[in-house]
């Protein structure tokens, strides 16, 4: 909210600074984060002194500090095909999978170089966008997936990242036995432990976090889903796979598994817990959205891959109304685009393809409807994108949003000449809106993860 430059007086204590009366009056608002990149203050400015202050931030006008995007979803191997194979069914023989996801998270297994510059993008490409924490599936290979972890921390974002886990129905040189997917499971976690330290070792949030990560029912057999769901409580981890995205998957699962349902066989072998990420749901029936109640389990709701594969879109203000956990994810490639900004214009657009339909069936009973309104707008995308992602991580005492005691993951998004603001008529809320919808990586000015500037100029 200031233009001006600011000063730092240092008095006679070499750990205390003082900021007023130096900082300009109009400066109203102050947000300090301490070492250990955690919110110690959020409120109005008040001269007092600061323990240890070493640097000051001022925003520039119209510049919107909001908590960082949490992307529940995102194929980081994928990233490589992004914006192509645009035109498949998600299974079957010439399917997308086959065609593309296989060979292209195979491929990162004999090329650790073009694998390593791959995920430098994913990771610069996602925290360029404002996205400071994501949900990633790496490759069935455990080596590739910790040159995953190793970009996350090399550019200072916050991850959950998975071995994908697959021992039927996959290629003959793309799947493992039951047992090697959990030995390169725990291979990884420990990697995870070693380079970004254990939760409960450290006063520090990590910044990497280990998860469980069976793809999906028709390529993991039970035993390899039931000793994952073992492992997964065994060390309290998080867990994500994909359930009833499509009507191919969902048959497929159904014929596999004696016509029970995803949530069903997850729920059997010990794969919904209050740690677990769903992917898509837009086939639950009402029995599994309950059961994912039940278990606090989370959906990532990947409206623009739902788009290409899902044949409908999610009916997630229902499930928000309900108390279902809904976040939202970019579900690089099935979805091509690696913004969260982006997802959330998804969302609301979904939301209102399902408010056609709604409509179209009113009018052919000609009755008025008595269901309830299926629509999105900004702002419960928003907050999907951001605290909703935080409660499906069960990370809401930690991240989401400015609470005091919180990690300092933000993205400042800033007017530039891409949008057109008219100071008159333009309150505070329209220019947030607009930036909402129009805003793209050049409004992204900078971006904190744990306190931590990892984007844009100081
Ligand atoms: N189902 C199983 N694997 C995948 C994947 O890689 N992407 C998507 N969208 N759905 C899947
Ligand atoms: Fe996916």
């Amino acid at each position: 909210v200031d233009e001006s430059p600011t000063s730092i007086i240092h008095n006679d204590r070499e750990d205390v600074v003082f900021l007023a009366p130096f900082l300009p009056l109009h400066l109203n608002h102050i947000l300090a984060v301490c070492e250990e990149g955690k919110i110690r203050y959020f409120g109005p400015f008040t001269p007092f002194a600061w323990l240890k202050t070493v640097e000051i931030v001022t925003l520039p006008p119209y510049a919107f500090c909001c908590p960082g995007f949490i992307d529940l979803h995102h194929h980081a191997p994928q990233y490589a095909y992004a914006g192509t194979a645009t035109d498949r069914l998600l299974t079957g023989p010439g399917g997308w999978l086959e065609e593309y996801a296989f060979p292209a998270e195979r491929s990162l297994r004999d090329n650790p170089e073009q694998t390593r510059h791959l995920f430098q993008k994913v990771v610069q490409a996602t925290l360029q966008r404002g996205t400071t924490s994501v949900v990633y599936f790496g490759t069935l290979d455990v080596v590739p997936c910790q040159q995953l972890v190793d970009a996350v921390l090399q550019y200072g974002q916050r991850a959950w990242v998975g071995k994908v886990c697959m021992d039927r129905n996959a290629p003959a040189d793309y799947c493992q036995p039951t047992q090697q997917n959990l030995t390169e499971t725990q291979q990884l976690v420990q990697y995870i432990y070693e380079t970004a330290g254990k939760r409960s070792t450290s006063p520090r949030l990590p910044l990497v976090f280990p998860l469980i990560t069976p793809r999906f029912i028709p390529t993991c057999t039970p035993e390899l889903l039931s000793a994952l769901g073992d492992y997964a409580r065994s060390e309290d981890l998080h867990i994500t796979t994909h359930i009833s995205e499509s009507i191919d998957e969902v048959q497929w699962s159904q014929a596999l598994e004696g016509g029970a349902e995803d949530a069903t066989i997850l729920h059997q072998h010990g794969l919904l817990t209050r740690q677990s990420i769903l992917a898509h749901g837009v086939w639950l029936s009402d029995t599994a959205a309950q059961l994912l109640r039940e278990t606090q389990s989370a959906i990532a709701h990947c409206p623009l891959s739902n788009f290409f594969f899902a044949n409908q879109s999610l009916p997630c203000r229902k499930l928000l109304e309900q108390g279902n956990l809904v976040g939202l994810g970019t579900d690089i490639a099935g979805g091509y685009n690696p913004s969260m900004l982006s997802a959330c214009r998804c969302a609301v657009i979904a939301s209102r393809t399902l408010d056609h339909q709604r409509q179209s069936l009113t009018n052919q009973h000609e009755q008025s409807s008595s269901a309830s309104s299926t629509l999105l707008d900004y702002r419960h995308a928003f907050y999907m994108a951001t605290l909703g992602g935080a409660y499906a991580l069960n990370m809401q005492n930690h991240l989401g949003n400015f609470e005091i005691g919180k990690d300092f993951d933000a993205v400042v998004l800033t007017v530039q000449s891409n949008i057109f603001v008219c100071p008159r008529r333009d309150t505070m809320a329209d220019i947030f809106q607009k930036l909402c919808n129009l805003a793209d990586d050049r409004n992204v000015s900078h971006v904190f993860v744990a306190g931590k500037q990892v984007i844009g100029s100081s």
